[in-house]
């Protein structure tokens, strides 16, 4: 598997670009970051958190099929994504983040999210996404903006886990999957 980027890392701070289906071996990428993501046993994959800052990433909910009632094809590819709009109510979603081991803290975003987006036959959809389904396409989408869950807490929650993220960053952290630290 491709190894998973670190919190730390400035390459996670940065925002993607776009591609286009000439992009080279883009379907070898894909099928890589599948490999990583279930290797690792997410449930989302950012191109960023494998050292790529392009606008790409791929999402596997099956492990939430049972509360996922409204959404079809649970494994997909999401290309030069776009939301549209973030609707509907707040709610908090126990988050945790290949990047950011051992941390899971609970995160507040609106329910509903309108996405435009390329599919990996460069095929355009767009689509309102609700639930952890859209949950997971906020939280992927957000590494495509150099945005991570931790970033999203109170500045109190995130002074408590200061010490815990200092140790990720300097990479001491028990590893279950491959993992780069400090990536530039
Ligand atoms: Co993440």
């Amino acid at each position: 598997m491709l190894p998973i980027v670190a919190y730390g890392s400035s390459s996670l701070k940065k925002k993607s670009v776009e591609i286009d289906e000439n992009f080279p071996e883009l379907k070898k990428l894909i099928s890589q970051m599948y490999e990583s993501m279930y290797e690792s046993k997410g449930v989302g994959l950012a191109a960023p958190q494998i050292g790529f800052s392009i606008r790409l990433f791929i999402i596997d909910a099956t492990p939430y099929s049972a509360e996922i009632k409204e959404h079809e094809n649970l494994s997909r590819v999401f290309i030069n994504p776009k939301i549209i709009s973030e609707t509907g109510n707040d709610w908090f979603f126990n988050e945790g983040c290949l990047s950011v081991p051992g941390i899971n803290e609970d995160v507040c975003r609106k329910d509903t999210v309108e996405l435009e987006y390329y599919d990996e036959n460069f095929v355009f959809h767009k689509e309102i996404f609700t639930g952890i389904f859209g949950r997971i396409i906020q939280h992927e989408y957000d590494h495509l903006e150099g945005i991570l869950f931790v970033d999203r807490l109170s500045a109190f929650k995130k002074t408590l886990l200061k010490g815990k993220l200092n140790k990720i960053a300097k990479g001491e952290v028990d590893k279950e999957y491959r993992m780069v630290f400090n990536n530039k």
